[in-house]
């Protein structure tokens, strides 16, 4: 379905994942991230590379369960569970409905990701998930996470970033904008959506990611796609 759920001059409030925005996620996420589906398809290729039998695969933040899709067609491994997590209820009934005839030992769960177990791992997503999350909790998470992979394993993380040169940043966020244009958002669309998002999607630099994933115990970390203001990291235990 067609995301026009900012095409109004309605009072704003704070963005969720409500089930108004699981009927238009798809749509919205592939009209507003530049290099949406390739970064799932590189969520894909690691999965074949890292991917260990008689382990977990994590999806932190499932939503519409399109990263667990991709690791289970891509897996080549041997007795392997797929466990995707989300916190909207909304999001976890449409995670179930799209994949549950899909994937075999698929487990989703509504559970918040800072609260939940990571254990015997060799491939935990956080596809546009980390910067949902309060800053000062992802450390915590990240840690949680290096300590439930096991040697050999991966996390991918990717998100928004902005630019430690103010320059960087104007230009990056214009092509951005006009990525939105283009794919149909009207002015009024994007301010609101801007406005919604503020408080609840806060972004850092790349930097601070790899900064945070070493403190965390990550000694390999590579920023290996980006498009605009999106990008993928690959960190290797
Ligand atoms: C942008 S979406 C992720 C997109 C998805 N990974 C994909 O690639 O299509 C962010 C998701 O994270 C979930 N989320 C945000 N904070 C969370 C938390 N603390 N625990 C679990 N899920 C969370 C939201 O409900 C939302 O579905």
């Amino acid at each position: 379905m067609r995301d026009n759920l900012f095409n109004n001059n309605a009072d704003i409030a704070d963005f969720r994942f409500d089930a108004d925005v699981v009927k238009v996620f798809d749509d919205m996420v592939r009209r507003s991230v530049p290099g949406y589906d390739s970064m799932i398809q590189m969520v894909g290729l690691v999965a074949r590379m890292y991917g260990q039998d008689n382990t977990n695969y994590y999806d932190l933040g499932s939503s519409t369960g399109a990263i667990s899709l991709a690791l289970a067609l891509n897996n080549k491994n041997k007795n392997n569970t797929f466990i995707a997590i989300d916190n909207s209820a909304e999001m976890v009934k449409k995670c179930q409905a799209n994949l549950s005839n899909k994937i075999d030992n698929l487990q989703v769960l509504c559970s918040d990701i800072t609260d939940t177990k990571i254990n015997d791992a060799s491939i935990v997503v956080l596809n546009l998930t980390l910067q949902f999350i309060d800053v000062g909790a992802r450390a915590a998470l990240l840690k949680k996470i290096y300590d439930g992979l096991n040697p050999g394993g991966v996390l991918i993380i990717s998100e928004k970033i902005h630019f430690e040169d103010p320059e960087t940043q104007d230009h990056i966020t214009k092509l951005h904008l006009d990525f939105k244009r283009e794919n149909g958002y009207s002015e009024l669309e994007i301010a609101n959506k801007r406005q919604a998002i503020e408080n609840v999607m806060i972004t850092e630099t790349k930097k601070n990611h790899i900064d945070r994933l070493r403190d965390c115990g990550f000694m390999e970390t590579s920023c290996y796609f980006q498009c605009l203001n999106f990008v993928s990291f690959l960190s290797v235990k």
